[in-house]
Parts: structure tokens; sequence; C-alpha cells
């Protein structure tokens, strides 16, 4: 056990790590298709007021759990308070993060044949049409799909079995900021489109008419999604943190990355979206249809392609390897068998998960639960049932039953920084905002209005 525990190599490897969990297609892929479809600014705005009301202080809570005691949520509950129930939603998050991951690696899948398109040449030089076509003749081929998830997967757990500070921090280290930079890059590129200027009002100005509730739970949910909130996931990475590190800097730093790069990925997709003449109301297939359109304009086209895809799966990878971490660091931690081990089930379980929901739209696509098709479900599921219920268990706790010291000692390294406001802050949130607003969610899904 020990030995596992080493940390990560360099602070700035922890922090780069747990940006890279939580930049991925939550904020690329994700977080464009719901704005899109819940009308643009307003959902926007919902989204900012969640990551600061809630994210911020959720993540700072999963933060103080798992660096206190270097363990992951069960181990760590019990050190922590000694007999308390709240351990068993322990369960919540590794299952939550098993369904995750298991539809996500179906939207990874498709990146690589976006991926490899490119790098043949065949991606680029078609309408916004037939663009549309590519991606429901990908999705609806059982075959294709299947396997590029598959492929997904098992890089994934390449990865994975090497151990996590060789993998994950050389990773995201590298590719994070290449990143960064490419989507700064392709802003502007967005921004020089005639009509530009319509997606940018699309994105920044809010129109409340549109918003309803459905786009406040969907903000809600997208939150938690792209912040990694709610499975453990941030306990469990945060367990390997050092002690030095400084927790209310790194939940703001990156917090505020994990937006901005949301943000530009909005900035990326719909002044294009307004410029060729498209709905920004496509769902899944948005960035899949846009993207390309908008690399075949650029001089050098095909190159923009594929280090846009290349960065993609990397940022992807880190999300799910962060997401496979959970179960793993669990089922290590808790039932002491072997790493290898918690590899192996955990990659079982993930791919049936996976091939199901790359199987939705195809062969599967009879298959419909609460209305809609395996993939879709666990797409709103994920997010706004499990990541919100696990933000809600964690709120409560922190909040109300963690000793203040704990809280105290954690985001100030035991006095070595001042607080300021940030504790009353959070705690407040994490009290009364948190709960309150996460269990007026929960009641809407039961009807009451
Ligand atoms: N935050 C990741 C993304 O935006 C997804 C994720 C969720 C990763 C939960 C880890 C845990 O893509």
């Amino acid at each position: 056990m020990k030995e596992k525990r080493t940390g990560f190599a360099t602070r700035l490897g922890a922090i780069a790590a747990t940006v890279g969990s939580a930049v991925g297609l939550g904020n690329i892929w994700r977080f464009p298709y719901q704005a899109g479809e819940n009308g643009g600014g307003a959902y926007i705005l919902v989204y900012l007021i969640c990551v600061v009301l809630l994210g911020i202080p959720i993540m700072m809570s999963e933060f103080i759990i798992g660096r206190s005691t270097h363990k992951s949520m069960k181990g760590a509950i019990q050190e922590l308070t000694p007999g308390s129930p709240f351990k068993i939603f322990s369960y919540v998050g590794v299952l939550g993060a098993l369904l995750i991951c298991g539809y996500y690696s179906v939207v990874c899948g498709w990146v690589i044949e976006y991926l490899w398109n490119s790098a043949d040449g065949t991606l680029l030089g078609h309408t916004p049409e037939q663009y549309s076509d590519m991606f429901e003749s990908l999705v609806g081929t059982p075959q294709r799909c299947v396997l590029w998830t598959l492929l997904f997967l098992f890089l994934n757990f390449l990865v994975l079995s090497r151990g996590i500070q060789k993998g994950v921090e050389r990773m995201a280290n590298i590719m994070m900021p290449l990143l960064f930079i490419l989507l700064i890059v392709f802003c502007i590129n967005s921004l020089m489109l005639t009509g530009s200027m319509k997606g940018m009002d699309f994105l920044f100005n809010p129109k409340f008419e549109e918003l309803g509730w459905k786009g406040v739970v969907d903000a809600m949910g997208q939150a938690f999604m792209s912040l990694s909130l709610g499975v453990t996931c941030l306990i469990t990475y945060s367990s390997y943190f050092k002690d030095d590190s400084r927790l209310m800097k790194d939940a703001v730093t990156i917090s505020a990355l994990d937006t901005l790069v949301a943000i530009l990925a909005g900035i990326v997709i719909f002044p294009a979206v307004f410029s060729f003449g498209l709905e920004p109301n496509a769902g899944p297939k948005l960035i899949f249809e846009i993207l390309p359109t908008i690399f075949q304009q650029m001089p050098g086209g095909m190159v923009w392609s594929i280090l846009f895809f290349v960065l993609l799966f990397f940022a992807s990878i880190t999300s799910t390897i962060s997401l496979s971490e959970i179960p793993i660091t669990f089922m290590v931690d808790e039932y002491k068998i072997s790493r290898g081990k918690a590899l192996i089930i955990t990659a079982v379980f993930m791919t049936i998960v996976a091939v199901l929901s790359a199987l939705s739209f195809s062969t599967l696509s009879g298959v419909k639960l609460f209305e809609k098709n395996i993939f879709d479900f666990l797409d709103y599921v994920g997010p706004n049932i499990f990541m919100l219920l696990g933000g809600l268990v964690t709120a409560i706790y922190v909040g109300w039953f963690l000793k203040k010291e704990v809280i105290h000692n954690q985001l100030t390294n035991g006095g070595k920084y001042r607080s300021g406001f940030v504790q009353p802050y959070i705690i407040f949130c994490l009290r009364f905002i948190a709960p309150i607003a996460i269990i007026i969610i929960f009641l809407y899904y039961t009807g009451v209005f």
C-alpha cells in the first residue's frame, strides 16, 4: 500500500493531473452542445453561478477529505468521522464513475475516428450536410462505433496499468497547455468569420425565456460534470496531493481554467455555427459537424484538424483515467486486492457499459430508458443524478458533520496561510446553498413543479 501513495512528483504535476481530469469532452463536446440546446447565454450564466456557488466549494470539500487522510472516500470518512454512515455514498461515486466512463468512452471512440479521418485526408472537403451524414453513419454502424470505443478503452487501461504518476502526469503536463493555445487560435479564427457576432450574442446575451427548468438542471449537472465533482474523483486525486499544496488556490485555479476552456470552446463553435447558417441545437453531434467545417476553411486545415483531435484525445484520456481511478483505488483501498485485479474488474465493467452505449444508436436503438436510448440516458443520469447526489452528500458532510478544525487546517495548511473570507464563504455555500439548490432540482425530477 504505502509505496502506491507516494504522491505526484511535483506540485505542478498534481494540479496539472487534476486539470487533466477536469478538462475533457465535458468542456469541448458537452458544454457547447448543452449550451446550444438550452438557448446559450442564460444557460451559461446559470452555469457560471453554479461554478462559483457550488462547484468551487464542493471541489474544496473533496480536496479537504482526500488530502487530510490520503485515502479514497470510504476510508477517508471512516478516519475523519468513525462510524459515520456517509461512507456508504462512496458506492454511489464508484457506480457513477463506471457508468459515466462507459458512455464517455464512446465519444472518445468518435474522437479517434475523426483523428483517423483527419490523418488519411478523408475528413475535410465536404458540406455541412455531409458532415451531419458522416456522423450519423459513424454512430449508426455498430462495428465501427464499438471498435473505436474498445480501442480507446484498451489505451486507457494500458496507461493505467503503468501507474498513476508516469502516465497521467507526463501527458497532462504537455498536452493541456497545448490544447489551450490551440483553442485560442481557433477562437481568433472563428471570430474572424463573417457573421461571427451572432454567435457571440447567442453565447453572452442571456435570454431567460429560452432557459426553463430543463436548462437550469442541465447547467448545474454540467458544472459538476466539467469540474469532475460528486463521484469522489477529486477525493481520490487529492489523496495523492502533497501536504504543502494550497487547496484554496488550487481549487480556484482549476475551476477557473476549466471554465475558461469551456467558454473558449463555445467561442470556437458558435460564431461558426451562425456564420455557416447551421442550427445551434444539433445535440451530441454538434462539434462533430462544426469542427470539420471550421478546419476546412482554415489554411492548412488538415494539420489543424489532426492537431486538434490528437489534443482532444489526450484531454479525454486524462479524464477517463481519473474516472477509472475511482473504482480501482476504491477496490485496492477497501478490499486490499492488487491493483492489477482491480484494474481488470474495472475494465470489464466499463467495457460492458461502453459497448451497450456504443450500440445504442444502431443495434440497440430500440432499447429506451425513460424515453432515451442507453447513451442519452447515461449522459443524463450521470451528471444530473449521480454527480448532483454525490455533490449534495459531500456538501452536507463537510458543511455539517466534519470538524471545523479539519477544514481550517486543510485550507490554511495548519495555520500557515490565512483563509480570509474563503472558509466562511464555503461553509455557507456547503451548508445552505448547495443542499437547497440540489434538493430543488431533485424535487423538480419528482414532478412537484
Ligand atoms: N470533467 C471531465 C470532463 O469535463 C469528466 C469527468 C467527470 C472526469 C467526473 C472525472 C470525473 O470531461
